[in-house]
């Protein structure tokens, strides 16, 4: 490159045409997915004390939102159940007739366009509120959690739902899953693999939202060291060895390394889940008046894209779109 004087950069950003004319980075809607909760019950809408603006829904009401998210332009939706019961073994997760099985079946009856994906972990199920089973030490098993993490995105796709997303942090579960679709004639459902979920503390809101706090103990065991960055293209490799279809790499700001070097190590479909806490810092700025909402929540998102992902999970998915509209 020239030196100053013969180059000056500012040049190309005199106007808004030329600053168009080289925006590297784009964000639209279609690359965004909107998370729901979907709670037991009838005629349920309510806030979420610790993320302002996001609801639980029950069924119907659920199937109300979503064609607000549809009109806003939003593809898809991000599906997580909050069951009546919960026991030992999360059985309300693979129960044909559980809450998230119904809700896809009227989601996809209401707006079969709309692209539905479904959570799968047993966390919301569970009475002590881990993704997986533990032993009598309080250990999380592996592979009995696998079977019954399987078992839950198996009924997943026979109540209807677009695409299935383990987010437990079990060794071995896309592999599982991927067999067992195939062995039940779902060969055509993809698995959008949450394979760099970190322990974080960003969580928090979300386990107010989906009540699913663990009763002991914490998810280090199995969510990854936010310190590590290498293991992150392992998860990443492993998953698509297994048939992971899509990655997701968890939470998004404070790791937008990890979604250049997933991106950029297996070229694989990326997203990046904006989560809870990252939602909810935004919120409780903006609504401090300390930040300028949709500026920084546009930036933020471009943010994520530019670091390498294909499509963003957020709360702020439906807001967005209207915003980019
Ligand atoms: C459950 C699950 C979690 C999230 C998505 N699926 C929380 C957790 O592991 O505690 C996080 C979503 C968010 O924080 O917005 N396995
Ligand atoms: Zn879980």
């Amino acid at each position: 490159m020239m030196p100053f004087p013969a180059t000056r950069l500012r040049r190309l950003r005199g106007s808004g045409t030329f600053r168009g004319l080289i925006r590297e980075t784009d964000l639209s809607p279609a690359h965004l997915i909107m998370p729901a909760f979907v709670t037991a019950g009838e005629d349920i809408r309510e806030e979420i004390p610790s993320m302002p603006g996001i609801e639980r829904y029950s069924i119907s009401k659920l199937v109300e939102h979503a064609a607000e998210v549809a009109a806003a332009g939003i593809g898809s939706m991000l599906l997580f159940g909050i069951p009546a019961d919960k026991d030992e073994f999360g059985t309300g997760a693979y129960d044909d007739e559980g809450i998230v099985q119904m809700a896809v079946r009227a989601l996809k009856e209401a707006h079969p366009d709309l692209a539905v994906i479904t959570d799968v972990c047993l966390c919301e199920y569970t009475s002590h509120g881990h993704c997986g089973i533990p032993d009598p030490d309080g250990k999380i098993q592996n592979d009995l959690s696998v079977e019954l993490i399987a078992k839950t995105a198996i009924s997943h796709a026979e109540a209807g739902a677009d695409a299935v997303a383990p987010s437990d942090m079990m060794d071995g579960r896309v592999g599982a899953i991927r067999y067992q679709l195939d062995e039940e004639g779902h060969s055509e459902v993809p698995i959008i693999s949450y394979s760099v979920k970190y322990a974080s503390a960003f969580y928090g809101p979300f386990r107010v939202a989906a009540e699913s706090t663990p009763s002991f103990g914490d998810r280090r065991g199995y969510q990854m060291d936010p310190a590590n960055g290498a293991e992150a293209v392992r998860e990443a490799e492993q998953d698509l060895e297994e048939g992971a279809d899509m990655l997701i790499v968890k939470p998004a700001t404070p790791y937008l390394d990890i979604v250049r070097r997933v991106k950029d190590a297996t070229g694989a479909p990326v997203a990046a889940y904006h989560v809870g806490g990252e939602y909810s810092s935004l919120k409780a700025a903006a609504e401090k008046g300390w930040l300028d909402e949709r500026a920084a929540v546009l930036e933020t998102l471009t943010g994520i894209r530019r670091a390498g992902a294909d499509a963003i999970i957020t709360y702020y998915a439906k807001e967005a779109a209207e915003w980019l509209q």
